[in-house]
């Protein structure tokens, strides 16, 4: 069992969690003009805090996580609440490919568990239609203090500019980012903020 399959069990548990997908996926709807004709993929989708929050706005909607655990509490919700229109891949996209195509991509909190950010974000440009969006939220760069544990954090965060670059070397137009909310969590007695970012772009 992975570390995601055991706190899938209690992940939405945390209001900062609900919190962030909620105001990620306000920011979304703000720079795309999602429609019912859509099919989206939510990368990293985990119990599919994003994907429920967006689900009304699209025609189809199919979440892909690698871990099991997740999987089956985002499979457990859309039945709970009698979603059909979704559907989830246990899929690690990294290793495996899936053989459909996307109107849109969003992600929110999992591109820092992705070692090789060029390579996903490639992989995300073939799996989009022409025209399609990609939207995805992460941690603005930060000192390695947002985890309580590291392990399987690949990146302390993303500088934007260099991620932008990135975005636009493997073929994203129209590239711009946003700060989508900002977590706050006391460390060492103080009050740290970490900014998480919208970048958004089109292929
Ligand atoms: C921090 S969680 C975020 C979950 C959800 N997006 C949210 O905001 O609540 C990161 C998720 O990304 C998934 N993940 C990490 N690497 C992955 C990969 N290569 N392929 C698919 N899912 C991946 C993990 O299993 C985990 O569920």
């Amino acid at each position: 069992m992975s570390r995601f399959d055991i706190a899938a069990l209690t992940w939405d548990e945390k209001p900062m969690r609900v919190n962030i997908a909620k105001s990620v996926a306000e920011n979304i709807k703000k720079h795309i003009p999602l429609n019912k004709d859509m099919k989206l993929l939510d990368f990293g989708c985990g119990t599919g805090l994003l994907t429920f929050f967006l689900i009304d706005k699209v025609g189809r909607a199919v979440g892909v996580d690698s871990s099991q655990g997740m999987c089956e509490v985002f499979l457990k919700k859309a039945k709970e609440n009698n979603i059909d229109n979704v559907e989830v891949l246990n899929v690690d996209l990294e290793k495996q490919d899936i053989d459909q195509k996307f109107d849109v991509i969003v992600s929110s909190m999992a591109l820092h568990h992705v070692k090789d950010t060029q390579n996903i974000l490639k992989k995300f440009y073939s799996l989009l239609n022409d025209g399609g969006y990609i939207a995805i939220a992460d941690l603005v760069k930060e000192d390695g203090t947002f985890h309580d544990d590291n392990e399987g954090v690949e990146h302390f965060g993303f500088d934007l500019e260099e991620l932008k670059s990135l975005f636009e070397k493997v073929g994203f137009k129209d590239v711009q980012y946003d700060i989508a909310y900002t977590v706050v969590k006391e460390r060492d007695g103080q009050n740290r903020e970490y900014p998480i970012f919208l970048m958004v772009g089109r292929k």
